[in-house]
């Protein structure tokens, strides 16, 4: 049996939508995991979902830093705070990213920059902070939630599908880089998820019925639908799969 307390997790945006779900699982299989998210109030109602039990915790023990991905200052001390207080880190899940869907003729480069900042810069950030620590120990798995729009396309989603194709692309060159140190780097790609972030797209609620009828499984995804494929690829039975990208989307996209 793995001894998961040794194997301490950081996970980003991991307080709201699909990070959250993520860290629950993580949390109730007895991984220690430290979640970066810029969002103060839902760190804290995860704190508060935590010591209530609310989660089945069983080992996991919980740290939250309230950083913002884009600045590599902030990302590289709570890295550090981490590793003091729990040990060298095991896993990364890049999970935080934003986008506003908006056709690309009517963006500009202020709005790229902020989606290229999020959704690119941040996990090249955080997974830079790490990556010394995972290459030293001689062990690690990094997981990035990409999106579906970084393989097929997204209409609205220009510049964010332009960041997550690659996300997907810089995972596949780490895996290169660091097979032969025993670290393994993959992507999970959801479908359109039932979160915040979907729901500010369309408050209407007609772009998630389309969707809902386009699907396959003729739902969205919920958030629930992650944290087991993360799991897996945390676990010794995907030691030997890296560089690989999944599609999670009810069969919305079915990939060669
Ligand atoms: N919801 C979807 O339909 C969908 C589809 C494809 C891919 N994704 C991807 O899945 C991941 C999770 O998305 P979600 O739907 O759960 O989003 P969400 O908005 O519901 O949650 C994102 C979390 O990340 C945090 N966050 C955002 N920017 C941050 C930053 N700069 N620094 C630190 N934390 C930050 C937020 O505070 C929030 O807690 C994202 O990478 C997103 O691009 C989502």
């Amino acid at each position: 049996m793995m001894d998961l307390q040794q194997r301490p997790i950081l996970i980003t945006g991991g307080a709201g939508g699909i990070g959250r779900a993520i860290t629950l699982r993580l949390l109730s299989l007895g991984y220690p995991v430290g979640v970066l998210d810029l969002d103060s109030a839902a760190l804290m109602a995860l704190e508060e979902t935590a010591l209530a039990g609310l989660a089945p915790i069983a080992d996991g023990r919980l740290l939250t830093y309230e950083v913002d991905i884009t600045d590599y200052g902030a990302v590289q001390h709570a890295v550090e705070d981490f590793n003091a207080q729990v040990g060298a880190v095991f896993g990364l899940v890049n999970n935080a990213g934003w986008d506003e869907a908006r056709p690309f003729v009517d963006t500009d480069p202020d709005f790229w920059r902020r989606i290229v900042d999020i959704n690119l810069y941040g996990p090249l950030n955080v997974t830079h902070a790490v990556l010394q620590r995972l290459a030293a120990a001689g062990r690690g798995r990094v997981i990035s939630i990409a999106s579906d729009a970084g393989r097929v396309g997204s209409s609205g989603e220009a510049v964010y599908s332009a960041a997550k194709g690659g996300i997907v692309a810089f995972m596949k060159t780490l895996a290169r880089e660091h097979a032969r140190q025993g670290l393994t780097f993959n992507s999970i790609c959801p479908g359109p998820t039932d979160t915040p972030l979907l729901a500010g797209f369309d408050a209407s609620g007609r772009l998630q019925e389309a969707l809902e009828r386009a699907i396959p499984m003729r739902r969205l995804a919920q958030p629930e639908d992650f944290p087991g494929l993360v799991a897996f690829f945390l676990s010794d039975d995907a030691s030997y799969i890296t560089g690989q990208v999944i599609s999670v989307s009810g069969g919305l996209s079915m990939q060669g």
